[in-house]
């Protein structure tokens, strides 16, 4: 049996990314047979987030929102990363067999200081955190965007590097990328990779004005309505991609080749984005707004489920502890 498992981070809302790339994913995988792990990576946003009670209400957004979209806490493990403490000794670790030269080469961490982030020795070593989330639940497989590929990818590194020095202690783990490149990496509003770090980003509960607002930042040139065009091209028709049936696409994108006098403008092309999320997240939105309404349920589950999640992480550490020469201590 197979074990899935991914974690978000609660560092700003979840927007169209975490959805196409990750959320709406795991929350089909509900269905497929295994065991699902997913986690909201509080520890990871401590590298971004300095306020206690914004952290807070972040992290009880992200359950909502997973539960709001669909998750079924009955059919999956939903938790809170720190309730695991055993991950961080894990990272140590993980440290001691890991070089920096692995870290120097993170593409994240490097995009990060080219967008003038300040950097900390967390989010340095921040692969390494991920690496243990991964490893303590024996995942075989890691649904994320593209963005995330190549830290599995270290975690796979890390792995090797301690079962080749200490013997096999852990499970080999494979990142699972969304096929469609649309979806493995959503653009942003100013056409670059959406992220919560880029302010360029579609909160998935935006509604109303606001959200009229930031669709029709999305970046487009000053061509006319009459000239044609070649609709993959705009990024307002990448975002109908993300919502719209084939015969719709079909319809807008001959529209668009054709040009002339009835042809869509970008206003045109704007307006049905903000319906076509409208009508996708209508349902989610008023289930969100219910589930606000009852935090202590929401605590409740993620207890459970940091329940179910630590047995599996302590079994995995105490394993690791004996494997270096360390006590292991639950035994
Ligand atoms: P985070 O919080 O940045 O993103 C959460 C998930 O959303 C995906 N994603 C995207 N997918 C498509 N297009 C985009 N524009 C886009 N932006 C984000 C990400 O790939 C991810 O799947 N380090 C992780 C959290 C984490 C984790 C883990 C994930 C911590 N430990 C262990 C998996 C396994 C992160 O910051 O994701």
């Amino acid at each position: 049996m197979k074990t899935y498992l991914s974690g978000i981070q609660p560092s700003g809302r979840q927007h169209l990314g975490n959805y196409f790339g990750a959320i709406r994913r795991h929350i089909a995988l509900q269905e497929a047979e295994g065991e699902k792990f997913y986690f909201i990576a509080d520890y990871h946003a401590l590298t971004t987030v300095q306020d206690p009670d914004v952290l807070r209400e972040m992290v009880l957004e992200m359950a909502v929102t997973y539960l709001a979209l669909g998750l079924d806490p009955e059919r999956v493990t939903l938790f809170r990363q720190s309730d695991i403490p055993e991950v961080c000794e894990l990272t140590w670790l993980l440290s001691c067999v890991t070089g920096t030269g692995l870290l120097e080469r993170a593409h994240s961490y490097k995009d990060k200081l080219a967008h003038g982030i300040r950097t900390s020795v967390g989010l340095f070593t921040y692969p390494i955190l991920m690496a243990s989330d991964i490893l303590a639940y024996d995942s075989d497989l890691v649904p994320v965007g593209k963005d995330q590929k190549q830290h599995v990818e270290m975690a796979q590194d890390m792995a090797g590097y301690f079962n080749n020095t200490y013997g096999e202690v852990f499970v080999r783990p494979e990142p699972l990328i969304p096929e469609d490149e649309l979806f493995a990496k959503v653009p942003g509003v100013d056409g670059q990779k959406m992220s919560k770090s880029y302010g360029n980003a579609i909160w998935i509960f935006e509604e109303g004005k606001p959200l009229q607002k930031i669709v029709g930042k999305l970046v487009t040139d000053s061509r006319p309505p009459e000239e044609p065009k070649d609709a993959s091209e705009l990024l307002p028709f990448r975002f109908l991609e993300l919502f719209c049936d084939a015969a719709e696409l079909a319809d807008w994108r001959e529209r668009l080749a054709r040009g002339g006098a009835d042809a869509p403008g970008y206003g045109h092309l704007k307006m049905r984005v903000k319906e076509a999320m409208d009508e996708h997240f209508h349902a989610a939105r008023v289930r969100r707004r219910e589930l606000l309404a009852d935090r202590g349920e929401i605590e409740r589950i993620l207890a459970r489920g940091a329940e179910t999640a630590r047995a599996r992480a302590v079994a995995t550490r105490d394993r690791a502890l004996r494997a270096c020469g360390l006590r292991p201590r639950s035994s």
